[in-house]
């Protein structure tokens, strides 16, 4: 109980310095067995070798069930297996260069809104982030932009959603499930309730056109869960159902993580100006006045290695839980069957003994072979093994769009007196916000809009 009150605000109070040392802790109160793991080998174990003994935990699609069903970031066994194979085609190397288009526009829209912003002030850059990702997601399930009255419905119940979602969470992680109050799980109900009313009422004509046969329609990642089929005899499409509880889970995992880890990226980039002039000589010299095409952003290396060490940093899920499935050995211990295993990235990345100087931004690390090491075994942002994350390209792309695009155009600075606090959310964010200040380059820095 004193556990959960130390981190009731975010659980990353509840971590001591010695959190970044152990190899593996554990927590046992009444109705709760908790293993948290953070050597190499046995994360290995449980996220890759073992991964189908330690299935997802029930305790946290408890707190999202309402929102996203039965959809794929909960679920195992065979109806995980047949929602990742029906849903793989959508996130093949090359549905990621349909989408860079789609991206360009969203970025483009961003720029605009940017430039109505009063100059020399400060802004929460976490609101921008969150609108942009969400938009991109947004255009790339549906084929439009995220306008209109419906679409900006939707966008203020996902907001209440997250607000309330660790208040959920928490609780039940810690075994004190009773400690939900009951107001804030209807809130949550009613949020939830009305974000897949308003989905349904996008997906619903899309799905009836298909199955009546109509038109080719748009190539998106809705058209490509329209016509994935699984290998039943005979095949089976997705039902109406099943695919309001994918388009609901792609649309939070799609931007919720995006928003945060580029907020951090912007947040590092504005406290490092050295790092940023290099970053901006970067963009310039790749992409000089040009629209940015997919082909440029590989050539970032320096954009790259900003945004793998943000992740490293501020990796948006901070931990995974699982739950063992059966009594398994594990060093010197046995974890009991039903057991939660918890693997932190935020941990591990941050780990004293698997990384030099683990709490320094130092985007330059990656060039040498210590770090390469650890990058092998101490780095995992999009967790690792079968449920690795589905859309870490897409997000890699967009992120390097994204901050290319927004460090070429902006100089970025920190609000003096402002320190952003991290708190584990559904994602790491800042409960004060990022407040950063945008100086529009001047002209001879700045590179000239290229017509689309
Ligand atoms: C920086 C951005 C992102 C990060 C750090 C991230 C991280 C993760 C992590 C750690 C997992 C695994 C969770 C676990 O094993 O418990 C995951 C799963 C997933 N992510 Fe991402 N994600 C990001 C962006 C995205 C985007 C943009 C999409 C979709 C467009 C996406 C779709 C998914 C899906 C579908 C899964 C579930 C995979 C499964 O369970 O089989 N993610 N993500």
């Amino acid at each position: 109980m004193l556990l959960f009150f130390s981190a009731r605000r975010s659980w990353l109070d509840g971590l001591y310095e010695r959190s970044y040392r152990m190899q593996m802790g554990e927590v046992h109160l009444p109705g709760l067995d908790l293993y948290m793991v953070n050597q190499p080998n046995l994360v290995k174990q449980v996220l890759v070798g073992q991964a189908t003994d330690f299935p997802k935990s029930e305790l946290l699609g408890d707190a999202l069930r309402p929102l996203l069903g039965d959809s794929i970031f909960t679920t195992n066994g065979a109806q995980w297996q047949r929602q990742r194979d029906m849903m793989a085609p959508a996130f093949a190397q090359t549905r990621t260069t349909v989408a860079f288009p789609v991206m360009r526009d969203a970025v483009a829209a961003m720029l605009e809104r940017l430039q109505q912003l009063p100059a020399g002030a400060g802004h929460d850059v976490e609101v921008e982030m969150t609108h942009v990702t969400a938009d991109i997601i947004f255009r790339s399930i549906f084929s439009v932009p995220m306008e209109g009255p419906d679409a900006h419905q939707i966008f203020a119940a996902f907001a209440r959603f997250q607000a309330l979602a660790p208040r959920l969470m928490l609780p039940a992680l810690f075994g004190v499930r009773w400690l939900v109050l009951p107001w804030d799980r209807w809130r949550s109900r009613r949020a939830a309730t009305e974000i897949r009313g308003l989905l349904e009422k996008l997906i619903r004509p899309r799905f009836d056109a298909h199955r009546a046969g109509q038109g080719a329609g748009p190539t998106d990642i809705l058209a490509s869960f329209l016509s994935a089929t699984d290998t039943s005899t005979p095949p089976a499409p997705f039902r109406f159902d099943e695919l309001v509880d994918q388009v609901a889970m792609l649309f939070l995992a799609g931007h919720e993580t995006s928003a945060s880890a580029l907020t951090w990226a912007l947040y590092l980039l504005a406290k490092a100006p050295d790092i940023q002039e290099r970053m901006h000589q970067e963009v310039v010299t790749v992409l000089g006045d040009r629209v940015p095409e997919a082909s440029d952003m590989k050539a970032m290396e320096l954009t790259w290695n900003v945004f793998r060490e943000t992740l490293r940093l501020f990796p948006p899920v901070g931990f995974m839980a699982r739950e063992s499935a059966q009594a398994c050995p594990m060093r010197d211990k046995t974890v009991k069957a039903g057991a939660s295993v918890v693997v932190s990235p935020w941990l591990i990345q941050r780990h004293r003994e698997l990384w030099d100087n683990p709490d320094a931004f130092d985007p330059d690390r990656y060039a040498n072979d210590q770090s390469r090491e650890s990058l092998r075994n101490a780095y995992l942002p999009f967790g690792m093994g079968p449920r690795v994350c589905m859309g870490a390209a897409f997000a890699l792309q967009e992120a390097a769009l994204i901050l290319s695009s927004l460090v070429r155009e902006y100089r970025l600075e920190p609000v003096p007196g402002h320190v952003p606090q991290p708190v584990g959310r559904l994602t790491i964010r800042s409960a004060n916000g990022v407040e950063l200040t945008l100086h529009r380059r001047i002209p001879s820095e700045q590179p000239a809009k290229a017509a689309p």
